[in-house]
C-alpha cells in the first residue's frame, strides 16, 4: 500500500507522534511544507498528523490540496490536541468545521494528546494561549486537560504525548493492510 506520514508541528507534538507512527508502521515521514509535486501519487495509505491551534488543524486546507483525488487512496487524520481525549464530543466538532462536508466519510479520524511546550510558543501563540484561559474561565471550561493546564500548570511546559495513544491508529493500519492484500 506504500503507507505514507505526513505531519506538521509548531513545537514538536505532531513530529513526535509522526515519528513513532513511521517506526510501528516502518514507513517515510515528510513534513507537510516540504511535499512536493508527485509525492503522494502512489501512496494508496497516507497518514496526516498535525495540531490543533484555536480550533484549526494546521496545514489540513493546503494538505488536501495537495493529496488531490482520494480515489484510490485511504486518508486517516490524526489530531494533536491538549484537550481532553475523553471529550469526544469536541474532536469531532474539530473534525467537522475542518474537514470538507464532502470529504468526511472518506477520511477515518484519531485523536491525539499532544505536549504544551510553553517555552517554544512565540508571542503570539502565548497571547492567543492567554486568550483561551480567559474564554475557558468564562465559560466554566470543564475540560480535564484544560483545567489541569489552565489552572494548575500555565506558563509551564506540560508533556501529554504518549505512544500507547498510536495504538489504535496501528491496529487500523494492520486491519486495512491485511484487508487490502486480501488476507
Ligand atoms: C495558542 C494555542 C492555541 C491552541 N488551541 C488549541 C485548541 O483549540 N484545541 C486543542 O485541543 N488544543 C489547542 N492547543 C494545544 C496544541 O494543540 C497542543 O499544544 C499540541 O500538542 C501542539 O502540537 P505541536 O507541537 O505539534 O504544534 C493550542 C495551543 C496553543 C499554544
Amino acid at each position: 500500500m506504500n503507507p505514507v506520514v505526513v505531519y506538521q508541528t509548531k513545537t514538536g507534538s505532531s513530529l513526535q507522534y509522526a515519528t513513532w507512527l513511521g517506526e510501528e508502521i516502518g514507513c517515510p515521514l515528510i513534513n507537510r511544507e516540504d511535499l512536493t509535486y508527485g509525492d503522494l501519487n502512489d501512496r494508496q495509505f497516507i497518514i496526516y498528523v498535525a495540531s490543533i491551534y484555536a480550533g484549526k488543524v494546521i496545514g489540513l486546507n493546503k494538505f488536501l490540496k495537495q493529496v488531490g483525488d482520494l480515489d484510490g487512496k485511504k486518508l486517516v487524520l490524526c489530531m494533536v490536541g491538549m484537550t481532553d481525549l475523553q471529550k469526544k464530543c469536541e474532536y469531532d466538532k474539530f473534525f467537522k468545521e475542518n474537514v470538507p462536508e464532502g470529504l468526511q466519510r472518506k477520511v477515518q479520524s484519531f485523536n491525539l494528546r499532544g505536549n504544551v511546550v510553553y517555552s517554544k510558543l512565540g508571542w503570539v501563540e502565548k497571547l492567543m494561549l492567554n486568550l483561551v484561559k480567559v474564554v475557558g474561565r468564562l465559560r466554566r471550561d470543564d475540560n480535564v486537560a484544560f483545567n489541569y493546564y489552565f489552572k494548575e500548570h500555565f506558563g509551564e511546559d506540560v508533556y501529554f504525548a504518549d505512544r500507547n495513544l498510536l495504538k489504535a491508529v496501528v491496529d487500523y493500519y494492520r486491519d486495512y493492510d491485511m484487508r487490502f492484500r486480501g488476507i
